[in-house]
């Protein structure tokens, strides 16, 4: 009897973690189908370009130092999705990019970003969302490193 009770309770410990219930999990999340060209749009009406190209995107010319403008798009090691863009916009100190400085983002502590949260709609922020998405591309993993010839 003692026995079955603690199996019971081991397997019970494992669906639970199994489980992983979290109630901050966003895994039900969704984001409606945005418009990528209201998106644009949106980008430079919230003077998003003040620090940002956009690969492949003709968007009026950023005006901070050319060492603070940061590149959104482009081949990136790891793709953003929705999710990695949403937080990079809504909470951009959360998720320090990769493109930027090292350095500048232990000296800064804080994103530079500001946060747009109080002027953005949610129209808005899925179009930003719809917008960049498709600008990044992965870049093919560096095979020849793990098998050399
Ligand atoms: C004052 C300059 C500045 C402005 C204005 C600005 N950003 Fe940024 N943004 C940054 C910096 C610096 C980073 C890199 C550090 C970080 O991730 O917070 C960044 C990062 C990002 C990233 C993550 C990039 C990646 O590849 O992971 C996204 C997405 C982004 N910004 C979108 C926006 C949008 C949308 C707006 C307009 C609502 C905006 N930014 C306005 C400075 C700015």
């Amino acid at each position: 009897m003692k026995t079955s009770l603690g199996l019971v309770l081991a397997a019970l410990a494992v669906l639970t973690a199994a489980c992983d219930f979290n109630l901050k999990s966003t895994r039900r999340f969704r984001l409606p189908q945005g418009n990528a060209d209201n998106g644009k749009a949106a980008f430079v009406a919230l003077n998003c370009t003040t620090c940002h190209t956009v690969t492949g995107v003709d968007l009026p010319k950023p005006t901070v130092e050319p060492t603070a403008v940061v590149g959104l798009g482009g081949e990136v090691a790891r793709l953003r999705t929705y999710g990695d863009l949403l937080t990079s916009i809504i909470h951009p100190t959360h998720a320090l990019s990769e493109k930027m400085n090292p350095l500048a983002v232990k000296a800064a502590g804080t994103s530079p970003m500001p946060v747009v949260n109080d002027r953005m709609t949610v129209t808005q922020m899925v179009d930003l969302v719809t917008f960049l998405q498709p600008r990044y591309r992965q870049l093919p993993p560096p095979v020849e490193w793990y098998y050399p010839l």
